[in-house]
């Protein structure tokens, strides 16, 4: 009190007001240097931004990237690529037609960039280390031995007649020729088509088919959790039904020789005769990098296209800047190359920056539950990167498998394909993570190419909200969409999420139907990309993603996110997972029908109850389950995600329409799950019988 009169007092008299402004000053002075010191700190996280005018925190650096959005990632690819001919014009667009290019003009090689820079300044830098599936048993492999593999395959494919503007279908496990394989197609300016080595015969010839691949590489056998596939074998098949097939390589991962055919080659020993020297191809911005086929909502499958120059570099930064990712960091990113999470962080990005990147062979569970950490403990894994379903899977076996092992290697943990629920975040962030390692919960799709909404980067220190994604990336500005079709502006609210202009890693077309590219994408909320999500922004700003909008179910004309829903079921102590479908209702439009899996040795008896009370409780009455269904296990394809197509499917009872099982990692679920849907039925039917002729009497009192 004395002292605020004091000060009063002074600043009224002409003493104080010298005082005043020097005190002033003395704070503009001290605004100064934090400012300097602000600017000297957000330059030494991104050099780009001491070039950015006005930035002066990371705030600021993610307020530049949208708002001058091709001065951003104009300085960012000057600095991050290495080209053969600079670029001329950074950005081309039309989002109402779909077209969009990046960096017009420019040269380079992706290989080159993955490989040749690193290896002239660390040729024994460690750039892979597989991780067989015999665990125990890796090979790392350094950044000259890379690029020597890479540059002899590209001659190999050279040599054999494959030729810039051509596309390769790669059907292999994680392995090391596979990554050479891909740089390879790079190197000599062909596109790659990497299909994921689950896939059935009939799948991979339709993807072949619709890529028109001369060219296919493959394995004689994979191993996966002590399993051994004939992949070679499906192939065979495969190319049966593929007129446009020249050739097949083969690599040998098994000493069990295959019969070969005259369009057969032994791609080892025929490398071993080929230079390790191999003339990269000076490829535009805009040449195609490589096809990736997802699956649609409808229809077959589409060949999704990345371009060269965008894609890489929105990979590195993101993956440098998501994972906190530095020199001398092992990156485990535990996808399979089949997927994009494989590609975009396994490959392109980890190698784009120089990085250690591990390629995972097997499986979560293979030989024990222990796995992925004492993967972590031996090869020393400074970023882990998997998917929830793993972690649920992992969370039902217990915290000793995890606690066994030496995880203080770990700084960042992150998470991609579904919604983690909040259970199985806590888990990985307090268990796996100890409490220590920020959890990235990383929202983004094949058609983004990468990272587009995770909690980092973001001040140090600043909070990560379990089970969300939280904040877009450097150049993603993302809007949520009504059922008008207007933006929601407010806080607080749910849409359709949409981005609202473009970045370099975004999908271009797809393949052989740029119609259905702009159909899927554009058309919806036209000027804006249609992620086909559905998302939630909190009151702090924050975005969660509540799950694909075909996943939203209508009970009572109340929207829910079938996720929404599964993350109160799973967090019930007896519960590994579940899901949730939607389901016809005769009185309330849809109804919610939840999947449960329990953990071991719990017991079904009044779980039911409990469950209700749980949604009951956290979201509202409405949407408690109409049915429950224990099963042992969910169907699941085999990067992991939940079928809920063929859930949908069996409780629509058309089982004629379940479609192509063949990705399923496990087709023998589906049939259980059948049985238990019959089961349950008739279990209802009969109490319902009962209680409806119990009804009737009481009704008679
Ligand atoms: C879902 C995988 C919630 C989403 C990289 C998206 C997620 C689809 C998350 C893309 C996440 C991916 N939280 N949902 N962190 N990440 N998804 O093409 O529905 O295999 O549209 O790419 O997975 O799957 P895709």
């Amino acid at each position: 009190m004395w002292l605020s009169r004091g000060c009063v007092k002074a600043a009224t008299s002409s003493v104080g007001r010298r005082l005043s402004r020097a005190v002033a000053g003395g704070r503009r002075k001290s605004h100064a240097a934090a400012a300097a010191a602000a600017a000297v700190a957000v330059a030494a996280f991104m050099p780009e931004a001491a070039g950015f005018q006005g930035v002066r925190d990371r705030a600021g650096l993610h307020e530049f990237s949208v708002a001058s959005k091709e001065n951003f990632w104009a300085a960012v690819a000057r600095r991050r690529l290495d080209w053969i001919s600079p670029f001329r014009g950074v950005l081309d667009c039309d989002m109402e037609r779909g077209k969009v290019s990046w960096f017009r003009g420019g040269q380079l090689n992706v290989s080159v960039n993955c490989l040749d820079r690193h290896a002239r300044g660390s040729p024994e830098k460690v750039a892979l280390i597989w991780e067989r599936d015999e665990p125990g048993s890796e090979v790392k492999v350094t950044y000259r031995q890379l690029l020597e593999m890479t540059c002899r395959a590209g001659n190999l494919l050279r040599r054999h007649g494959v030729k810039r503007g051509d596309c390769v279908t790669i059907y292999m496990p994680p392995c090391p020729l596979a990554v050479a394989s891909m740089l390879a197609c790079a190197r000599v300016g062909a596109a790659h088509n990497v299909v994921f080595a689950g896939f059935s015969a009939e799948a991979l010839a339709e993807r072949i088919r619709d890529a028109r691949s001369s060219t296919v590489i493959t394995v004689n056998e994979s191993v996966r959790g002590g399993k051994v596939t004939r992949l070679k074998a499906t192939v065979d098949q495969a190319v049966r039904s593929c007129p446009t097939v020249r050739q097949v390589f083969v690599v040998m991962r098994t000493d069990t020789p295959v019969a070969m055919t005259t369009a057969d080659v032994a791609m080892e020993e025929e490398m071993m005769s080929e230079d390790v020297v191999c003339e990269p191809a000076a490829m535009d911005s805009e040449d195609v990098l490589f096809l990736l086929y997802t699956s649609g909502s409808t229809g077959k499958p589409k060949g999704l296209v990345h371009t060269q120059a965008g894609y890489l570099l929105y990979t590195a930064l993101t993956h440098k800047y998501v994972f906190d990712y530095h020199d001398g960091d092992v990156f485990g990113c535990v996808a399979d190359i089949g997927w994009i999470t494989g590609h975009s962080y396994a490959v392109y990005g980890p190698l784009a920056n120089g990085g250690t990147t591990v390629l995972f062979e097997s499986t979560p569970v293979y030989p024990d539950p222990g796995r992925y950490w004492e993967m972590v403990e031996r090869l020393k894994i400074n970023q882990f990167y998997g998917a929830p379903t793993a972690i649920r899977l992992l969370l039902k076996y217990g915290d000793q498998w995890v606690r066994k092992y030496d995880r203080s290697s770990l700084r960042t943990l992150g998470s991609v394909g579904e919604p983690i629920n909040t259970e199985a975040w806590e888990w990985y962030h307090s268990v796996v993570g100890d409490g220590r390692c920020p959890v990235v919960d990383t929202w983004w799709q094949t058609e983004t190419g990468g990272i587009c909404i995770a909690p980092r980067p973001s001040e140090p220190h600043a909070e990560i909200v379990p089970g969300m994604a939280m904040r877009p990336f450097f150049g993603i500005k993302p809007a949520l969409m009504d059922g008008q079709g207007q933006v929601v502006t407010s806080d607080g609210a749910s849409g359709a999420l949409c981005l609202t202009q473009p970045w370099p890693g975004m999908a271009r077309s797809i393949h052989n139907d740029h119609q259905r590219f702009v159909d899927t994408y554009f058309k919806t909320y036209p000027g804006y990309f249609f992620t086909g999500d559905g998302a939630h922004r909190s009151e702090d700003g924050y975005y969660q993603i509540t799950g694909r909008l075909d996943d939203v179910i209508n009970v009572s004309g109340h929207r829910i996110g079938t996720a929404e829903i599964e993350d109160v079921v799973n967090h019930c102590s007896a519960v590994a997972e579940s899901a949730v479908i939607g389901c016809s209702h005769h009185i309330k439009g849809q109804g919610v029908y939840a999947f449960v899996v329990l953990k071991q040795d719990a017991q079904e008896a009044d779980l039911a109850s409990q469950i209700n009370s749980s949604v009951s409780n956290k979201i509202a009455k409405y949407a408690c389950p109409d049915h429950i269904q224990f099963v042992q296990r969910l169907p699941k394809t085999r990067s992991g995600k939940i079928m809920r197509r063929v859930l949908r499917k069996v409780v629509e009872r058309d089982l004629d329409g379940l479609g192509d099982l063949s990705t399923l990692d496990d087709p023998a679920a589906v049939q259980e799950i059948i049985q238990g849907h019959r089961d349950l039925c008739a279990k209802q039917e009969k109490s319902s019988s009962s209680s409806s002729s119990s009804s009737s009497h009481d009704d008679g009192k």
